[in-house]
Formats: C-alpha cells, structure tokens, sequence
C-alpha cells in the first residue's frame, strides 16, 4: 500500500531512516535488529507462535491490548528501541508490581519475538502513513474494480451488517479527499464511545460509557450522567467496543479488497 504514499512524503520518510542509521552506527553492542532493515517475515512469523502463547493473553491475539496490558503497537518502547535491546531487557524483567510478568527465553525466540512486534507495528503504519496532502490524484489510487468491491462489502467483507450504500454511506465518496477516504474505512474514528457493563462482586451490574480503565482505575458515565469508579480488581468488566469489527478486519483485508473497496466506495456519490 506504499504506492499511496506521494512521492515527497516517501522521500521525507526515506531521509528519516538515513539520519536514524548514521545515529545507529556509532553504536555498537549486542543489536536485534539494524535499522532501516524491515523485519523478516518468517521470523516474524515464528515470533507470532511465541507472542499468542505468552503475550496474547494480555496484550491481545492482534497486538492491539486488553483490560490487562497495552496496546504494543502504539509501545513507545518498542518504537524508540532502535536495536530492540530495551525492548528485549523490558521482556526478560517484567515491569514488577504494574502487571508485566518477566519472560526468559532463548536469543533466537526473543529476536523472532521482537520481529513479530516490528511487523505487526509496520502493518498497522502502513495503513494510517501520516497526513497525506489531500490533492493526491484519484487515479493513483483507483486500480481496483468498483463492483468487486460491491460484492466484498455485500458479502465476505460484512459491511452491509451494519452499514448501507444508500443509507449512512450514501455520499461518502465526495464526503473526504481520496486518501482519507481510505484511512477513513480502514480504521474509522468512533463517532461513538466505548461502552462497558460493570458486575460488582454481588451481582449488580451497571452499564455506561467507558472513560478510563486500566491496572488500577475503572471509570464509567452511567446512563443517568453519573460518573462512576471501580477498583477493577473487584469487578468483572465487559468492554464493547464500536470500532471492534474494523479493528477485527484490518489484518483480513488482502490488497485486492482494498483497492476494490475503495473503488467501491469512491464511486458512492
Ligand atoms: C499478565 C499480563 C501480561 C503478559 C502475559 C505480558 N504482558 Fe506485557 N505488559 C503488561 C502490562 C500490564 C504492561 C504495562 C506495564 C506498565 O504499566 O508499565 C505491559 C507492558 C509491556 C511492554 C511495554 C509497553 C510500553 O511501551 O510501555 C511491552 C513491550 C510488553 N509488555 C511486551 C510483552 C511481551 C512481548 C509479552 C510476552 C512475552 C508480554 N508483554 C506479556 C501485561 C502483560
Ligand atoms: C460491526 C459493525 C461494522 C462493520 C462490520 C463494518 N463497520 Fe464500518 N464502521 C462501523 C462503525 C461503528 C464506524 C464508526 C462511525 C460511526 O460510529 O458511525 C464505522 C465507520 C466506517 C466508515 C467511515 C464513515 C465516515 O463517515 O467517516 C467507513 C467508510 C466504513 N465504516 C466502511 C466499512 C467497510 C467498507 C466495511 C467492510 C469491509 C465496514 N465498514 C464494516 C461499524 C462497522
């Protein structure tokens, strides 16, 4: 998906890289990986085993986080560590007392381990690559078929379950600029919140909005406007999350669907 990317911002990208090497290389010392290399496939592929085994429970199948770790993908840790010594460090300590256990393992399954977290971080940047300027032209972009991506939205791709050509996506191909439109059906922003259904340990359950929920506080706006907080230890919490089905999607689509998808939609004016 790269190719959506306008030459000049590719370029800016490219001297980022260039800089980090030249900072890199006066570094030496034990390294994970070498930047700008991407990460490699099969490794990552062999760091997915390991991550849903030890990692997935916390951090989620799809990296993205739950009520009991992070999201890693937006880890500034892992983003920052150009050699993937602190990240492997954090994996090896935990962080004691905040939740994150410590893991021991051999060098080669760290180093597909972290590889695993680099792809995944760079699959999910590939989609949302930064503002790109609104003029780029349509025609870059329209390489797939409007009416395969009719059938995807119809079909495999389950978008009539909850959306309608006619109905709140009538229009959305002059509602944004192309490429936003793409972003936009990528990984939409929620137009509404996060809802989560609390049961306090003698059964009552209270459903609001969800505002913050992390290792130590549970904060929810009941539907009287009442906001509420919960030691999330003592409760059990149910979290719904609108934008679930796209999150779900994302690493479904081939790049066929996309292109298609986004004829689709371009052409619903
Ligand atoms: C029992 C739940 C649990 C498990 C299992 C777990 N983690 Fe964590 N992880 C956490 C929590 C909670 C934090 C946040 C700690 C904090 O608040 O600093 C965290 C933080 C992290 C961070 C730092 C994120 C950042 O930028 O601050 C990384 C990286 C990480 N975990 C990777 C892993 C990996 C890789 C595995 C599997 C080997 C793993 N975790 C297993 C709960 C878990
Ligand atoms: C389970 C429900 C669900 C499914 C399935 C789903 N979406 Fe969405 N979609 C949403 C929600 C929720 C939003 C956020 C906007 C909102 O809150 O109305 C959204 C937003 C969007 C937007 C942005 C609309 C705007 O005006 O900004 C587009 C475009 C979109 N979805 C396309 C798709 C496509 C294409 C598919 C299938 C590949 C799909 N959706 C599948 C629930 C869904």
């Amino acid at each position: 998906m790269n190719q959506f990317l306008p030459p000049h911002l590719r370029k800016t990208l490219l001297c980022g890289l260039l800089v980090t090497v030249v900072l890199l290389g006066q570094n030496a010392g034990s390294r994970w990986w070498s930047w700008p290399s991407n990460p490699d496939p099969q490794a990552a592929e062999r760091g997915k085993s390991t991550f849903l085994k030890s990692c997935a429970g916390c951090h989620a199948a799809n990296v993205t986080g739950t009520a009991r770790g992070p999201n890693l993908i937006r880890s500034s840790v892992i983003r920052k560590d150009a050699e993937g010594s602190r990240v492997a460090a954090l994996i090896r300590a935990g962080v004691p007392g905040k939740g994150m256990p410590a893991h021991q393992f051999a060098d080669a399954e760290m180093h597909d381990l972290i590889e695993f977290l680099r792809w995944t971080i760079q699959k999910y940047d590939r989609v949302s690559p930064g503002p790109p300027p609104e003029t780029y032209p349509v025609d870059r972009m329209l390489t797939g078929n409007a009416a395969a991506g009719k059938v995807f939205f119809e079909g495999k791709g389950g978008c009539s379950g909850c959306h309608s050509a006619t109905g709140d996506l009538s229009g959305i191909g002059k509602k944004y600029a192309p490429v936003f439109l793409q972003s936009r059906f990528l990984m939409p922003r929620a137009t509404k919140p996060k809802m989560a259904t609390v049961t306090l340990a003698s059964g009552e359950k209270v459903t609001g909005e969800l505002r913050t929920l992390n290792n130590y506080d549970l904060v929810i706006r009941d539907s009287a406007g009442q906001q509420r907080t919960f030691d999330p230890a003592t409760v059990r919490v149910e979290v719904t999350d609108p934008l679930a089905a796209h999150l779900e999607l994302l690493p479904k689509y081939t790049d066929d669907d996309v292109h298609n998808m986004f004829a689709y939609l371009w052409s619903l004016k």
